[in-house]
């Protein structure tokens, strides 16, 4: 039985995807990688060194900067990641998240959030949702990112509560494998994400009686 969520947080409860894929596009078009919908769809979830890594890696860049150049352009990006996420406010909580976590907190679900951001508990903040969640996995305590289980291992941890009670959300493949690797029921938001436990196609279908009725199928 169900009894705690670990939410992702960009693409799932706030429409900041779109704004980590437009800093990285600048980022892209800098080092002189070509910015494409599949490099767009495999950053989700990924973390902000894994991410460049990945966008060098693409245009054949990888060997072409130092660590401390590397670190640089992912300062640059956040810096401009940044900039766009001052404007959130409450209105930008993707449709349906904010009645979905009342409900899960009027029936006494527990929460716990399992970003790989390091600006989450500064997006929370803006958008509000601070107080919904016990607590926030720390990404910088993680050995491995997505798509490795340590984070939803560790957002189930914050619940206290075993894996086949807790059920992950996520809009990133990457962070589907990481919950389906941690033992828990990953929800998918996004029709391309065929390895969810349960699909929906964007969030304003996600409700505690549609995941029951996936569940029953
Ligand atoms: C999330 C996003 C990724 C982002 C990562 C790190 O997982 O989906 O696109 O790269 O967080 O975010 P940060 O804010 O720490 O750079
Ligand atoms: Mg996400």
């Amino acid at each position: 039985e169900l009894k705690g969520f670990a939410f992702d947080l960009d693409g799932v409860i706030a429409d900041t995807a779109k704004f980590h894929s437009q800093a990285w596009h600048q980022t892209a078009d800098k080092v002189g990688t070509t910015w494409t919908p599949e490099l767009q769809e495999a950053l989700k979830g990924v973390s902000r060194m894994d991410s460049l890594e990945m966008i060098l890696k693409a245009g054949g860049h990888e060997n072409d900067y130092t660590q401390a150049e590397k670190e640089a352009l992912a300062a640059e990006k956040n810096e401009n990641y940044g900039k766009l996420i001052a404007t959130l406010t409450p209105d930008d909580i993707l449709p349906g998240m904010k009645a979905f976590l009342d409900e899960l907190v009027a029936n006494g679900y527990k929460l716990s959030l399992a970003s790989a951001s390091k600006n989450a508990p500064k997006i929370l903040k803006y958008l509000g949702l601070t107080d919904y969640f016990v607590g926030i996995v720390d990404p910088a305590t993680l050995h491995a990112g997505k798509p490795d289980p340590e984070i939803f291992a560790r957002a189930a941890e914050i619940l206290d509560l075993p894996a086949n009670q807790v059920a992950g959300l996520e809009d990133s493949s990457a962070g589907i494998e990481s919950i389906n690797g941690a033992g828990e029921l990953s929800i998918g938001i996004g029709s391309q994400l065929k390895a969810a436990k349960v699909i929906f196609n964007s969030t304003a279908e996600v409700s505690l009686a549609n995941i029951k009725a996936a569940l029953a199928e």
